[in-house]
Order: C-alpha cells, then structure tokens, then sequence
C-alpha cells in the first residue's frame, strides 16, 4: 500500500476478482481450455467472500443492522478501521445516498474520542458523477496511499478510459484520497471541516458531529436569527477565502454540504475539490459555490451580494496566477539583462 511499485500488484487483484477475463491473454486462453472452470464471480460475491475473509473473521460484528447487500460493503469497506483499532463499531446510518452512505461509529478508546463518522463510498459510484470531468480538470489521479498515478502508467490510464471496472475503481479511489487529502490540508489549516482520521480504498474516517441522539443537521434545514446568520455567513465566507488562498475551491458548496452544531459550521463533502489556478472552469465553479451559500443565507435576512463577493475573492486570490507572475518576471529579468548587456 505504501509504495507506488506495489500499487499495479494491488489493483491486479481488485482486477481479478471483478472481472477475471479482463486482461491477462494468456490467462484468458489458459481459461478457454480449462476443462473444469470456476464460474466466474459476480462482483456482489466478491464483496461477500472480501467480507467473509476480514471483518467477520477478525471479530468485527457491527451493532448496526445493514440489508445483506449493504453489510457485506460495510464491512469489507471498514474492517481495516477496526483492524487499525480506530473503531469498535457501526452504531448507525446517518445518512444514506446514491454515491455515499455516512455512519455513525463507536470509536476505539485509544482515539481519545466516543464517536467517529465514516463515509463508505457506494460500488461505482463513479458512474453517477457524468460531469466529473468539469472538476477532474487539472488534478492527478491518485491511488489509495494518496500517491499520484504516473500518466505513464498505460494500463492503469488505458482501464480509466475505457471505465473498466478496474478503471472504475482506480477513479472512485482518486475522487476519495482527493477528498481526505483536502481535508487534510483544510484541517491543517485552520478550516471548519471534520478532522480527517484514516482513508481506505472505500471509505473515509472522520470526527463526527452531533451526539448520541442525532448528527449534526445540514443548514439548509436550520433557520437562523438574523444576528447569529450574518456572522456564520462571516465564517463561511473566511473559510472560502482560506480555501482559495490554497488554491482550492469547495465546488458543491452549499447549506446541503455545512453542518451545523451548537453554534458552529462545519463544510463537508469534497471530492469535488477543484484548482482554483489550472482549472478553465474555476471561475464558473466558485460563482456557483459562493451564489448557492448566498441564496441561503438571503433567505435568513442576511443581505449579501454574492456577485460582490466573488468579484473581491477571485481578485483576492486568482486573477494574478502563480504561472503567469512567473512569466511576467521572467519576461521582466529578460528586459534587466538585455539593459546590462547593452551598458
Ligand atoms: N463528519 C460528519 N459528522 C456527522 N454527520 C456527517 C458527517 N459527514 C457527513 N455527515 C452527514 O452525512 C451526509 C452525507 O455526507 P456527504 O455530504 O459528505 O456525502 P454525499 O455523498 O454528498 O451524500 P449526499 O448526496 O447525501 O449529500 C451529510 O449531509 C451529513 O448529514
Ligand atoms: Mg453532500
């Protein structure tokens, strides 16, 4: 996991199992005259087999009741977080959604905290995002140890194109290590988003907000006296402006995507994480973040121009890029040695 060359070896196996025909000819034609084959596993067997093999093994008996199909992910997707002795649990869904699902977890006493929240990723959940590539624009592909995959890594980029259900999992992988590595870097930075505690190949660990009764509610079903909206307004506007000065923008921003808890906001949600920088689409990105947070906070009284306040942050943050500063002063050192030369 922790090195690249090991990277191919892992994902042959995820290969394998879904789909074992897929590229090896050899073994492809050694199949065709095996007299006995092994009928070829449906991927929900798989998963269950995965299951089988490490959760329910290593002692891992979620209090939480999933339908089969549901508990079989669950914990193949967050057996290695018991294993790490993070959590000792799955106490209960919060949320449950076409791409991901969030528990509520026990977690180990060891982390110093009574609960942790894991948002495990749906099987092809990649499938769903047919806009990805507004966002993908200028960000690397990245592997589970949070590595970027080498573009000449063909095979690897071959089975993205063409959505193998390698490639498949190669994507959903990346959109997820995008996630928690930007909630790294926020969290690092002073942002009010979850602390980030462990990514897997399917899910993210993460502090949770709320309690033992119910999670944090997301703003849009908050209603807000005018005097506490303006300030959080205040606070959700710092957070864009700390995103942008490291060069990112949210790019689902909005009250679906901000918890809200005694007081306090808390963004959410960032696979979609874009460049603010080599991304053609930034501006369009962040108009939309800034427009749908204003539209929110319009209807709690506040009155904000959201227009105002793209036109400030953007020239704030991005209208200079660092590429074309560089540029300038380079032009401008041609300039300074061409007048030495000629003196
Ligand atoms: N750290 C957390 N603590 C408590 N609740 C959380 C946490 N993270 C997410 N949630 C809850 O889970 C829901 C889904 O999380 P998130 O927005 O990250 O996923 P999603 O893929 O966008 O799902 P959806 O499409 O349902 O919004 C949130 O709306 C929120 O209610
Ligand atoms: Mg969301």
């Amino acid at each position: 996991m922790s090195t690249d060359d090991t990277y191919p070896t892992k994902y042959a196996e995820y290969e394998d199992m879904f789909d074992p025909m897929q590229t090896d000819r050899q073994a492809r034609r050694q199949r065709r005259t095996r007299r006995n084959p092994t009928p070829r596993k449906e991927p929900d067997e798989a998963v269950a087999e995965l299951a089988d093999t490490t959760g329910l093994e290593a002692g891992f008996h979620p209090t939480y009741q999933a339908a089969r199909h549901e508990e079989q992910w669950l914990l193949s997707s967050l057996s290695g977080f018991y294993d790490q002795q993070l959590i000792t649990d799955v106490v209960a869904q919060v949320k449950g959604g076409k791409e991901a699902s969030v528990y509520r977890c026990l977690a180990h006493p060891l982390t110093g905290v009574e609960f942790l929240a894991a948002k495990v990723y749906r099987p092809r959940m990649y499938r769903t995002m047919r806009n990805d590539y507004v966002y993908r624009e200028g960000r690397e592909i990245l592997a589970s140890d949070g590595k970027e995959v080498k573009k000449n890594d063909s095979r690897t980029m071959r089975a993205i194109g063409k959505k193998t259900a390698f490639g498949v999992q190669v994507s959903q992988t990346s959109w997820l290590m995008h996630e928690y590595a930007t909630m790294q870097m926020l969290y690092q930075a002073g942002a009010d988003v979850p602390r980030p505690v462990e990514a897997a190949e399917n899910a993210v660990l993460m502090s949770y907000h709320g309690d033992e009764h119910m999670a944090a509610p997301t703003l849009n079903g908050v209603r807000l006296p005018l005097r506490e909206a303006t300030a959080l307004w205040g606070q959700v506007l710092y957070n864009i402006d700390l995103m942008l000065s490291l060069g990112k923008i949210h790019g689902d921003l909005s009250a679906y995507n901000i918890l809200y808890w005694e007081g306090k906001i808390t963004l959410i949600d960032f696979p979609q994480v874009t460049d603010c920088y080599n991304n053609p689409n930034a501006y369009d990105i962040l108009r939309r973040d800034i427009w749908r947070v204003g539209e929110y906070f319009q209807s709690q009284g506040v009155r904000c121009v959201p227009d105002a306040v793209l036109e400030e942050l953007w020239k704030r943050h991005v209208r200079v890029s660092p590429r074309d500063l560089l540029a300038d002063l380079s032009v401008l050192e041609a300039e300074r040695d061409e007048e030495e030369d000629s003196d």
